[in-house]
């Protein structure tokens, strides 16, 4: 997918790693709706700035319904502090699997006409390796980005027949503020060098679109996913 001259959306961008998709697709010559619930929140010069609520489904048609010139879109919004499964909190659990899947799949539904009628497209949806090896504290955020992975795969296979390039970005631990405060929360204390800049993933997900890829991963996605032939395992922090 050639990025310079198309159009994205990025769901979630005024902080965090949709801010890093934002500006740098605008850098790579695309023209970018950069959204968010709070767009006030929002700056990014260049970009044109939309609200929208991925879980709210009024919010989506209102966007499908401006952005009709999107080829590429990217879903990267979602809620992670899902927290336990077994013993937290139910609405806790609930939100972060309403955006991380009924959000992402309710933008795909809305998009997925948009982008026929622009000649395929792609849609990149950030995923985690807590898709592949579940996460201590946080095993509802594991379970939501398992479905978002099926999501992903089955999403590819229905979309082949116009061309869509569907694609699962797999990263393991990115510094955003969201990462530093769970990791405060629990007194984690990362290895060095385990930490990517957002920057650079975003930079490795951009060529991976580029390059036509339909899995990106980075260090950490990799060895998720070659752990996956043995037995289920936790994530190692
Ligand atoms: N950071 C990591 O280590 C890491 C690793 C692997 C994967 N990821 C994934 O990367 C993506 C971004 O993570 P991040 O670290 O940048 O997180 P973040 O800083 O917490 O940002 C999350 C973004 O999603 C938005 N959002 C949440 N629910 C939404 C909804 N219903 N509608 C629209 N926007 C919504 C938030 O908006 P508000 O500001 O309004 O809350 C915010 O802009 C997520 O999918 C996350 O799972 C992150």
């Amino acid at each position: 997918m050639k990025l310079h001259g198309a159009t994205a959306l990025v769901t979630g961008s005024n902080r965090g790693i949709g801010h890093h998709f934002a500006t740098q697709l605008l850098e790579r010559g695309a023209k970018v709706y950069a959204t968010a619930r709070r767009p006030e929140q929002v700056s990014i010069p260049g970009a044109e700035v939309v609200r929208l609520d991925i879980t709210d489904q009024s919010s989506v048609d209102a966007i499908a319904e401006l952005a009709g010139d999107v080829d590429v879109l990217i879903n990267n919004a979602a809620d992670t502090a899902g927290g336990n499964l077994v013993s937290g909190d139910m609405n806790a659990i609930r939100s972060t699997m309403d955006s991380n899947f009924y959000g992402t799949l309710a933008m795909i539904r809305a998009f997925a006409p948009i982008l026929a009628r622009n000649g395929g497209g792609a849609i990149l949806n950030v995923l985690s390796a807590a898709a592949w090896n579940t996460v201590d504290g946080n095993t509802a955020y594991a379970a939501a980005k398992s479905a978002q992975w099926g999501l992903t795969n089955g999403v590819r296979l229905e979309l082949s027949h116009q061309g869509t390039q569907v694609v699962a970005l797999v990263p393991g631990l990115i510094g955003t503020q969201t990462l530093f405060d769970f990791a405060d929360r629990h007194g984690i204390e990362f290895a060095e060098g385990a930490v990517m800049d957002p920057a650079d993933l975003v930079r490795l997900a951009l060529d991976g679109l580029e390059a036509d890829e339909i899995e990106i991963l980075d260090p950490m996605g990799v060895e998720a996913k070659a752990s996956l032939a043995g037995p289920p395992r936790a994530f190692a922090l």
